[in-house]
């Protein structure tokens, strides 16, 4: 059921501040004033003490899902004290990759079936890895088979394009940082911003949402274009690589994430004043390096257009014919999450500009059932 909606994709984009209400509903526990803020994600109780003692936490994924663990990571290194490795699915199994008794290896995948995905998960059980699954399917065979894991609970996702999923990947793998991490005293600030942080996404995305029309404006400019890149970095390298799938999937569009630090390493060449490039320098730890990448870009006279946190437009554009996407800011590690959100309304506003079909795209399975 579409609901007022035109399409699923648009359904499921624009619903994300209730689906992420659920995903977090009874596992963030915010006491009274001296009462300590904590997470609890019940099907993993049990097993904690085993992950915090795994010699790595190896994420495993294809696609959207990959991007979403891609996300998390930096907030698992910093709270888990665990190294953390990220594979995609099919190459681990191609490269028949260590994965030792000693590892947590954590399979995230939104239909809890792709074959990719489950072949990796029955090479990792024979290795006598600790099987974790993140799925957004309760009864599938990732939920069913691994040995414990979490239920997204973000509600049936129908449109080929993940949207919701994603972003509910992203808050659950934040409650399993919180959670591996337990109560260290030194994090314990860090940890209650985090949660204050995920209280308050809901509030944040139904913010960034009212982008909706700034972003139609900005597909139709870019509508007619052959290519487009999506330059970020740190916590969000991982939404410049999510940015530009949605856009190839459903706009069936030539675009490219890439990691803002390998730029001079070869993308730069690319550059010129035709090819459109989104950079992504919302204020975090990175935010410097990034408005130094802006301006080595205008200085080849690249077509800019810059995210940034709201209040920063002027500090971060380097001219006139630059454009500003002004984001809301929140806690570091959870800015993935409202970031994504108008790059999945330029995607599904260019394939509706286009005339293609946005909830099933050309070649495409909602279920990946096949290698
Ligand atoms: C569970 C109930 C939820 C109930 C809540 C009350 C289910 C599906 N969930 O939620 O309805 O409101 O208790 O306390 O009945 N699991 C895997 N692999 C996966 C995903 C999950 O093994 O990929 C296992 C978990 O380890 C757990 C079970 O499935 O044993 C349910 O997981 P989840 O729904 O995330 O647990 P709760 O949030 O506690
Ligand atoms: C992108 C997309 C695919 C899936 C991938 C993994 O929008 O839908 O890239 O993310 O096929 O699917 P799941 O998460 O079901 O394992």
């Amino acid at each position: 059921n579409k609901g007022n909606y035109e399409h699923y994709m648009q359904k499921e984009i624009h619903e994300q501040p209730e689906s992420l209400t659920t995903t977090m509903r009874g596992r963030l526990i915010r006491g009274g004033s001296c009462k300590a803020k904590t997470v609890l994600l019940g099907g993993l109780k049990d097993h904690l003490k085993t992950i915090r003692r795994s010699r790595r936490i190896v994420f495993v994924g294809c696609g959207t899902s990959y991007n979403a663990a891609l996300a998390a990571r930096p907030i698992l290194e910093e709270l888990s004290g665990v190294p953390v490795t990220m594979e995609i699915a099919s190459d681990l199994v191609d490269r028949q990759g260590p994965i030792y008794r000693e590892d947590t290896a954590v399979f995230v995948s939104q239909s809890g079936e792709t074959a990719d995905t489950l072949l990796a998960f029955e090479y990792a059980l024979e290795n006598g890895a600790l099987c974790v699954g993140i799925t957004n399917t309760v009864g599938s065979a990732i939920a069913r088979h691994t040995h414990c894991g979490v239920h997204i609970n973000a509600g049936a996702e129908i449109g080929v394009a993940s949207t919701k999923a994603y972003t509910s990947q992203i808050v659950v793998m934040a409650m399993l940082a919180l959670a591996i991490g337990g109560d260290a005293i030194s994090s314990q600030a860090r940890r209650e911003a985090i949660i204050d942080g995920l209280f308050d996404l809901p509030n944040r995305v139904r913010e960034v949402l009212k982008l909706d029309h700034e972003m139609k404006d900005l597909a139709k400019l870019l509508m007619a274009e052959q290519s487009l890149l999506v330059f970020g970095r740190g916590y969000n390298y991982a939404t410049a690589l999510e940015g530009a799938l949605k856009v190839k999937e459903v706009a069936l569009m030539h675009s490219e994430g890439m990691l803002a630090g390998e730029m001079k390493h070869g993308p730069l060449a690319l550059v010129d004043e035709n090819l459109p490039i989104i950079v992504i320098a919302t204020r975090d730890t990175c935010f410097r390096l990034q408005t130094a990448v802006i301006q080595q870009l205008h200085a080849r006279k690249g077509r800019l257009i810059v995210m940034c946190s709201k209040g920063d437009a002027a500090s971060v554009s380097p001219g006139e014919s630059c454009r500003v996407i002004e984001v809301p800011q929140v806690e570091d590690c959870l800015q993935p999450v409202v970031n994504i959100v108008p790059l999945q309304l330029l995607a599904y506003h260019l394939t509706v500009l286009k005339g293609y079909n946005v909830d099933q795209p050309r070649n495409l399975a909602k279920s990946v059932t096949t290698q």
